[in-house]
């Protein structure tokens, strides 16, 4: 028996990854660009064992000290990505594992928690089948844990996961585009339900396509994205913000009209993004993105983070902040 140990980060993106052109392969419509997170991070120890029949898992939630075991549905698509990782690696090899998982933030709640899991266990059953993958391959193979914003978890940084073409899975991979010390800007996640989803992600992908405004997001994004990658590389925080805001507003009008209906925003969330908008108007840059969840993430300069942090905490319905600055990828400990 040998022990492997990884670390990963979540990623915030600021040009989302919604709807999938094939749900086998976890294949996107569009390109999305992400940043690594260096407070939400989840650590995965897999004990590698000579008997192929242990499947064992157990999760240690934020908040709590002691593990519980993995849930059924969990547990096996731990064990189907393992599945899908020894075809992927091309071994004949079986093993049996004891994974002790643990995050550092809340699971399910709009801080990707699924992309920090499988972006450290892509790594970690590729170092158990003994297959040294570039980032490139081995972001392929997160993605196809079918959590595919895991993907942009195993490169540094700043991150573009490509869209592909056709069924070809290798051409769909994500890439750093940027080191973290690129730009000092910071993630203030703001906490105001740490309540699991009721909709996955899987089934959220599932719908985008019913909504009447899909077609024009996507015929938009081109351009959203070269704009936004032109501000990037320029550190313009003026130019980046608007257009990450507005990019994240078309998704949830997406999820809001496809069929059936998805709501992620609650009172809550709108009493930040107003504080948000009265900060900017007293000078306080800061801009907002909000994934599949009711919280909230604050984009602003590395320097304002804490002045951000705590005009934002002050709101009452507020529960807890994290502030997070761009982040290295998955890492064998
Ligand atoms: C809304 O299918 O990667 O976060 O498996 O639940 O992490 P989970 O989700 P996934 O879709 C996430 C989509 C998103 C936007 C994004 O991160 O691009």
């Amino acid at each position: 028996m040998h022990t492997i140990a990884v670390n990963s980060p979540s990623n915030i993106a600021f040009v989302k990854y919604w709807g999938q052109r094939d749900s086998h392969l976890t294949l996107p419509f569009n390109d999305s660009l992400s940043m690594n997170l260096s407070s939400c991070v989840t650590t995965v120890e897999m004990d590698v064992l000579d008997d192929p029949s242990i499947r064992e898992m157990v999760i240690t939630e934020y908040g709590t000290d002691s593990p519980r075991p993995a849930r059924e549905g969990e547990l096996r698509r731990v064990t189907e990505f393992y599945t899908v990782a020894r075809t992927f690696l091309g071994s004949d090899r079986d093993f049996g594992f004891r994974i002790r998982s643990a995050n550092s933030f809340p699971q399910k709640a709009g801080i990707a928690s699924s992309a920090s899991f499988f972006s450290a266990m892509a790594l970690a059953f590729a170092r158990a089948f003994e297959v040294n993958l570039e980032p490139k391959r081995l972001s392929v193979l997160a993605r196809l844990s079918g959590s595919g914003s895991a993907c942009r978890s195993i490169p540094d940084g700043f991150v573009l996961w490509h869209t592909g073409t056709g069924l070809d899975s290798s051409s769909s991979f994500a890439e750093s585009i940027a080191e973290p010390d690129f730009w000092d800007i910071a993630d203030v996640v703001i906490v105001v339900s740490s309540g699991e989803k009721k909709v996955s992600s899987v089934e959220g992908h599932m719908g985008a396509p019913s909504s009447p405004y899909f077609r024009a997001r996507q015929l938009g994004l081109p351009e959203t994205i070269s704009d936004m990658k032109d501000a990037f590389l320029a550190r313009d925080l003026s130019t980046f913000g608007p257009l990450m805001e507005q990019e994240a507003i078309n998704f949830h009008a997406i999820m809001m009209s496809q069929v059936p209906p998805l709501f992620y925003w609650s009172g809550a969330t709108l009493d930040v993004l107003r504080e948000i908008v009265t900060m900017r108007a007293e000078g306080q840059e800061a801009y907002f993105t909000i994934d599949a969840g009711e919280n909230v993430h604050v984009i602003c300069r590395g320097s304002d983070a804490e002045t951000v942090r705590g005009r934002i905490a002050a709101i009452p319905a507020v529960k807890d902040t994290i502030v997070n600055y761009p982040a290295v990828g998955a890492r064998l400990v």
